[in-house]
């Protein structure tokens, strides 16, 4: 009876492989090291590739099978399972393993017949914010003091789609102008808006319901696309801003689609923090303005505190503001003037802003994320 080397695994019986379909396995080397394999029946030959993809290690057993091409289920990297290697010129490569069956059962050697290599490098935006926040994590964890700049900077992000060609203004970034001109005429503030009307961004592709880590930061979409505006974002949000204002218009009893498919994209910062403990969001307070011709402001700011606060953020005393007309306001092209003789609104944005800016103040001042992440 002919017997594979010792250098070989016994892993499965052959039928328990289909014809084009994988299974994983583990195997040990000699040296006790784990060896994670993904065993491939194409047309009843078998092949053995790592079952790790060498972008973020999704399992190459659970990918698409095309020919002898599979594709990683997480994000799309594509890998030959004869020999480990891209299909494309200069792509990268996982490692393949020699594979011997003898009398029905499969067996794979835990040396690599040839070794895989990461060859491709994220394009230079989304390196430069992975580096720039990775070292903003560093400098502000552990630090018992943080510089309180005397200008706090505020970020205005408004997520109306309304623009210029509108017949009127929209009552969200109108008040959010408002917000960010009293912060820095009578606060002192740096600020900047975001209008993400402007901004080239895709929605989210869902890869954490394929596996929380999947979904990895900075997202995956931004890696892939070099023109994804999102980086403005996270770099904005992750490192520059001290508040963070959101405007939103209220569409159908909810914050605006641009606002959603934003914040979506934003799962990968929260989802840092239940798959690697990774607090991205330090010192950030939040503060958010509804505006809508109908009603539902409370319902628009519960979804908005509910996922700000998620994502690490804390608050100010009165942390939303809130105009509408009511339910029989049909007259929307008035809803821009009659939002700007609001003398109570104006009032009531400037405290919002105003809470804002005092506790970033106190929040800096006392270290406050610090002594509370700081669980041991
Ligand atoms: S493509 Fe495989 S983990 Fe990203």
């Amino acid at each position: 009876m002919k017997m594979p080397e010792n250098d070989f695994r016994f892993v499965c019986a052959a039928d328990e492989i289909p014809e084009g379909r994988a299974k994983a396995f583990s195997i040990t080397d000699n040296n006790g090291n784990k060896v994670d394999v993904a065993v491939f029946n194409i047309g009843g030959i078998f092949y053995a590739i790592s079952n790790i993809c060498i972008h973020q290690g999704g399992p190459l057993s659970q990918g698409f099978l095309d020919g002898n091409i599979v594709t990683c289920p997480w994000h799309g990297w594509k890998y030959s399972v004869m020999d480990g290697k891209s299909p494309h010129e200069g792509g990268d490569s996982v490692n393949s393993y020699p594979v011997s069956v003898s009398e029905g059962r499969v067996y794979v050697s835990p040396v690599p017949a040839k070794v895989g290599k990461r060859i491709s490098k994220p394009h230079k935006a989304y390196q430069d914010l992975d580096g720039a926040v990775k070292q903003h994590i560093a400098n502000v964890t552990g630090s018992k003091t943080l510089p309180v700049e005397t200008a706090v900077r505020v970020l205005g992000i408004s997520t109306t789609n309304t623009d210029r060609k509108a017949p009127r203004k929209s009552t969200s970034e109108a008040a959010l102008q408002f917000a960010l001109d009293y912060a820095k005429d009578r606060l002192g503030a740096e600020t900047v808006m975001i209008k993400l009307r402007d901004l080239n961004f895709k929605h989210c592709e869902g890869y954490y319901s394929k596996n929380a880590r999947a979904c990895i930061f900075p997202c995956s979409i931004s890696e892939m696309d070099e023109k994804d505006q999102m980086i403005e974002i996270y770099d904005r949000l992750l490192i520059w801003a001290d508040v963070v204002v959101v405007s939103t218009p209220i569409r159908w009893g909810s914050a605006s689609s641009l606002y959603y498919q934003m914040v979506q994209r934003m799962n990968c910062v929260q989802n840092q923090i239940v798959t690697h403990d990774n607090y991205l969001v330090r010192d950030k307070v939040a503060a958010f303005i509804i505006t809508g011709g109908q009603d539902n402001v409370q319902h628009v700011a519960g979804e908005l505190l509910s996922f700000w606060s998620q994502l690490g953020c804390v608050f100010g005393k009165f942390p939303f503001v809130g105009w509408s007309r009511g339910w029989y306001a049909e007259d929307t092209e008035n809803n821009h003037r009659e939002e700007m003789n609001s003398s109570a609104f104006q009032k009531d944005i400037m405290r919002t802003v105003n809470g804002a800016v005092e506790m970033s103040r106190l929040v800096k001042k006392n270290r406050y994320d610090e002594r509370v992440l700081n669980i041991h």
